[in-house]
């Protein structure tokens, strides 16, 4: 397969937070990889922007350390990590006083591209974007890039939103959602949109119900102080699988275009439901082989939740009476991001028929292993009649397209890249943020004011026993985590 990267303009991008985790981790290697396929030009750079006292050589290192050890080995070539670093700056900036800025002003270039990430705490996005302004540093065809959390709250986020509007408009800001930059998620709309075989049974006529489950094998030692404010909900319901859902769930935009397509998946979240309590399932992992979650936390009375499941309606045409049951957890058993559309069975089977469902089934496989299949009924091979077997139709997207197909990008790489070229369809609107808060909130203070504990579930299990029966009660039950 011939690539088909197209290097993007030049540009200048500042990264506030240079020196933080996830610039180290996720962001400086996105960009280090897009120039070694050649999409960065040759005279594009990277400006490290954070209060620590470096020069250009000590950030260099500290990039070249972050390569080192976040990039595969077959990706770092010397030459190239060389040349990379030699776009690579450094400017010590007091966010909150005067130092750095002018000097930032005269680093960055009016012809290029300019995009300023904020890889910071929250509440310094509104002070940063303001300095921007009255240096004289931002200016119309500025981007800003923010990363989550983005509030924890309706309040909160409607604060950040009115902190940043103060001195960028909408049109400028690329509220990071990494999940939309996977490449199975945006395959999920070529699925649905690309071809005429699934849009027309999409909708509660076909469809029995959607299973949406984010597991990760991985605790939250390290990040406890951070994600105990937090818990499962506001870390990766209210953002990342609330945008899964919203893929899986709304109307074909007019066009490919970013503010059809956002408005299309508000128009979901402000459809959905109210989750009752007797909907949501909490619960918290306990030691096992690792610590647990409250010894994560460093907080033993802690009532913070490390996994959730929840049945949630939307109240549309297309969904009435089709649950949509979401689950994600830390410290499960299997490390497995999927998206299962479940179909009803046939309306009158012609067939005996053994125990067991034969409806058909398409998962949308996120990670690991990119892929989809669908199950489908067919004749048990051999002489012993007329036997029905669910096969699978698989298809791993790595081998569909074969070993000279591009190796799956990082989602970073792709947002990045979007950023540059001004593209804002994989990026959350203000207004979608505030709808997915407004019904995030009620959940969460319903939990604050009965104070009670999640559930206890074993660490490298698929969750609480409690979340199995919010599915058994309806007759119908998660996929296997070990399948
Ligand atoms: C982050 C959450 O947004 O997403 C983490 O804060 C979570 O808690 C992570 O582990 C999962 O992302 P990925 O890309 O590893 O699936």
């Amino acid at each position: 397969m011939v690539s088909r990267t197209i290097p993007v303009d030049t540009f200048d991008l500042v990264l506030f937070g240079a020196t933080g985790d996830l610039a180290t981790r996720k962001i400086l290697p996105s960009l280090y990889r897009r120039f070694l396929a050649g999409q960065m030009p040759q005279d594009a750079r990277v400006i490290g922007a954070a209060r620590s006292k470096l020069d250009d050589a000590g950030f260099r290192k500290l990039v070249a350390e972050a390569l080192d050890e976040f990039v595969s080995k077959s990706k770092r070539d010397k030459a190239t990590i060389e040349a990379f670093l030699n776009q690579c700056s450094y400017i010590a900036i007091d966010a909150k006083g005067d130092s750095g800025w002018a000097e930032l002003k005269k680093s960055v270039r009016d012809e290029a591209i300019k995009a300023f990430y904020f890889s910071v705490a929250p509440s310094i996005f509104g002070t940063l974007a303001e300095k921007l302004r009255s240096h004289g540093i931002a200016c119309e065809n500025s981007r800003l890039v923010v990363e989550k959390p983005f509030g924890t709250d309706l309040e909160t986020a409607k604060k950040l939103n009115a902190d940043l509007a103060a001195s960028f408009d909408e049109t400028q800001i690329y509220r990071i959602d990494h999940f939309l930059g996977k490449e199975t998620v945006q395959n999920l709309m070529a699925v649905r949109f690309a071809n005429v075989l699934f849009e027309p049974l999409w909708n509660e006529r076909y469809i029995d119900h959607v299973q949406i489950t984010v597991a990760e094998t991985v605790g939250v030692g390290g990040r406890g102080s951070y994600y105990d404010k937090s818990g499962a909900m506001r870390d990766m319901v209210q953002n990342h699988l609330m945008q899964l859902l919203c893929l899986t769930a709304m109307e074909p935009p007019s066009q490919f275009d970013p503010d059809r397509l956002r408005d299309e998946k508000l128009k979901v979240i402000r459809a959905l439901d109210p989750v009752g309590q007797k909907d949501v399932v909490r619960g918290q992992y306990k030691a096992g082989k690792e610590p647990s979650y409250v010894e994560d936390a460093e907080n033993p009375d802690s009532r913070t939740e490390s996994y959730v499941a929840l049945k949630i309606g939307i109240s549309n045409w297309r969904w009435k009476h089709v649950p949509f049951y979401l689950r994600t957890g830390k410290r499960m058993t299997k490390r497995m991001s999927e998206i299962v559309i479940q179909f009803k069975e046939t309306s009158h089977s012609i067939f005996d028929r053994d125990e067991g469902s034969m409806a058909n089934a398409l998962t949308i496989r996120l990670q690991p292993d990119e892929g989809m299949d669908l199950s489908v009924t067919i004749k048990e091979p051999g002489p012993g009649g007329m036997r029905l077997v669910n096969v699978p139709l698989d298809m791993s997207f790595a081998e569909a397209l074969g070993p000279d197909g591009e190796e799956i990008p990082d989602a970073y790489e792709r947002l990045i890249m979007d950023v540059i070229r001004g593209n804002q369809t994989l990026f959350m609107r203000g207004d979608e943020v505030e709808a997915a808060w407004a019904w995030t909130d009620p959940i969460i203070e319903g939990w604050e004011e009965r104070g009670d504990r999640p559930q206890a579930y074993a660490q490298g299990s698929s969750g609480p026993e409690d979340a199995l029966m919010l599915m058994h009660r309806d007759g119908r039950r998660w996929r296997d985590l070990e399948d």
